[in-house]
Order: structure tokens, then C-alpha cells, then sequence
């Protein structure tokens, strides 16, 4: 397995720009999650609010809080990761004043976060400057941004006429002026995405929007094929595993496992010694033969 070698900061990331191999960055939400994306060797672990829909089974972003976020940013944190820890500002914490917006993104840096994201260009601008006057540096997100949904009318590709694929250009340029050291580019086509890439100094990272982009980004759950059945998989997600059926099948194994008197052998057990069993009156009550294992 690749590890990278030393810790990952947001002026490494912004140093990237433009060179290869693109950045990786992938979603943790607790520490199994985390320990696994930096053993991969990722360059960017982000504690994405979909942690609302992938882990909390809600049907959108919104409906987590900065506390929510900020226990799972400990959770990822806790595993002293190499990569950059991101940790998403969630709906409503970036929205309503400077000094709440920076109160939240503090909350995030204090729970072990390097890093914050946040969604929205132009009219964002106010709150990514404050964030990083407190010194935190801050990712844009721009394209679908999830928190926006009811604003947009769903989950749909942006930036698909003229108009709108200008306005993401200039909402990008206004992030990259203010200071963002890597903005997120979510669903937009691969020629929007490319027109970005050439024209911000700073790192964009894509899902959902081709291969010209400085970096790409997947969430865990969907790069490890961990979804529900019925699930319809967007275009842009290339699932490496099949984690939800293999784990079905492993739960279903020890079902039967158990169901057949099979688990646990006596390898899995405690046992006493003789001397304290024949104290006990349970003479030879440990030396039952063991059941075949199922596999
Ligand atoms: O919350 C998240 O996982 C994200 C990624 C989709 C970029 O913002």
C-alpha cells in the first residue's frame, strides 16, 4: 500500500496547481473510514456534510449541524491522518454573520480540521475573508452545491449554457482572489470544468466534472460500492468494491455460523484451567469437540 510521507497542509495543496500527478481526495467520516483513505495515500481526507446523506441516511445535506460535523472531524482526526483534514461548513453556519461563521469554522479547526469548504462563489466572498482572517484556510465548492438544492430544483449538472458556465468562471476567479487555496467543481461539463482549470491559480478538484481538473475527489461509500439496494449510481462514480453486498455476505456467513452451533470454536473462547474447572464441578465441560468451521 502507497502512504504518503509526510503530513499534507493547505500551502502543499496550492502548491499543486497545475503540476502531475493530480490530487486525491476522498470522504471519511469516523476513524475506520480515515485510517483507510490515508493508508491509500490520499492527499486530502474531507469530512464531507454528506456524512448527512451516506452515514446519517437523510435525504439531503441540511440536516447537519457544525456539532455533527465537528464530531466527526475528531473521529477522522483522532487517526493523525498525513493527509489534509477538510471538514465541510455545514448548511446555515457560514450564512447568517462573520463572527458565527468564523465561531463555526473555528469549532471544525479545534475538532482537528486543517482545513474548511465551503459552498457558494460571489456571493460567499464575505464569509471566506473572514474565515480566513481568523488564519483558516478555506476550500471553495462551486457547480451543484447540495446545500443549494431547493435554490437549484435538485441535483442537476450546472454551467450547461453559456451564460451559466461564465458565471461559474467568475464565481471561481472571485474565490481564487479572495484567497481560497483549492476550490471543489461538482457537476459541471469536462469543457466548463477545463476553462476553470486554465484560468484560477489554485487547485481545482473535480467530481462529476472530467479529467481536467488539478485533482479529483470521490465519496468513500460510492468509490467502495457501499450503497443501497435500488441505488442509482450518478455517471461519475467509478465504484472499486463491492462493500455493501461483500459485507452482506460476510454478516450472512456468521448468521449461519452461529444458527449452526459453529461459532464460536474453541479457539474463540476463554477457557479455565482443568484444576479450576474440576473446583467448579465442571469437569470436562471444556473439552467438547468443535464444531467444523463453515469455511
Ligand atoms: O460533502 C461532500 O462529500 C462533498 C463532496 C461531494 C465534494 O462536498
Amino acid at each position: 500500500m502507497a502512504a504518503a510521507t509526510a503530513r499534507m497542509t493547505a500551502p502543499a495543496v496550492r502548491a499543486r496547481k497545475g503540476s502531475k500527478p493530480p490530487l486525491v481526495m476522498v470522504t471519511a467520516y469516523d476513524a475506520p473510514s480515515a485510517r483507510t483513505v490515508d493508508a491509500a495515500g490520499v492527499d486530502m481526507i474531507l469530512v464531507g456534510d454528506s456524512l448527512a446523506m451516506v452515514v446519517l441516511g437523510y435525504d439531503d445535506t441540511l440536516q447537519v449541524s457544525t456539532d455533527d460535523m465537528a464530531h466527526h472531524v475528531g473521529a477522522v482526526a483522532r487517526t493523525r491522518p498525513d493527509a489534509l483534514v477538510v471538514a465541510d461548513l455545514p448548511w446555515l453556519s457560514y450564512h447568517v454573520s462573520r463572527e458565527e461563521t468564523v465561531h463555526n469554522a473555528a469549532a471544525l479547526i479545534r475538532a482537528g480540521a486543517g482545513a474548511v469548504k465551503l459552498e457558494g462563489g460571489g456571493k460567499r466572498i464575505d464569509a471566506v475573508r473572514a474565515i480566513l482572517d481568523a488564519e483558516i484556510p478555506v476550500m471553495g465548492h462551486i457547480g451543484l452545491t447540495p446545500q443549494s438544492i431547493h435554490a437549484l430544483g435538485g441535483f442537476k449538472v450546472q454551467g450547461k449554457e453559456l451564460e451559466a458556465a461564465q458565471a461559474l468562471t467568475d464565481d471561481a476567479v472571485a474565490l481564487a482572489d479572495a484567497g481560497c487555496f483549492a476550490i471543489v467543481l461538482e457537476c459541471v461539463p469536462d469543457a466548463v470544468a477545463r476553462m476553470i482549470t486554465e484560468t484560477v491559480p489554485v487547485p481545482t478538484i473535480g467530481i462529476g466534472a472530467g479529467r481536467h481538473c488539478d485533482g479529483q475527489v470521490l465519496v468513500w461509500h460510492d468509490l467502495l460500492g457501499f450503497e443501497a439496494p435500488g441505488h442509482r449510481r450518478p455517471k461519475f462514480v467509478r465504484a472499486y468494491a463491492a462493500f455493501e453486498r461483500d459485507a452482506a455476505m460476510a454478516i450472512e456467513r456468521f448468521c449461519a455460523d452461529v444458527r449452526a452451533g459453529s461459532f464460536p470454536s474453541s479457539a474463540e473462547t476463554y477457557h479455565m484451567t482443568d484444576r479450576m474447572a474440576e473446583a467448579l464441578g465442571l469437569y470436562g465441560a471444556t473439552g467438547v469437540a468443535e464444531p467444523e468451521l463453515t469455511q
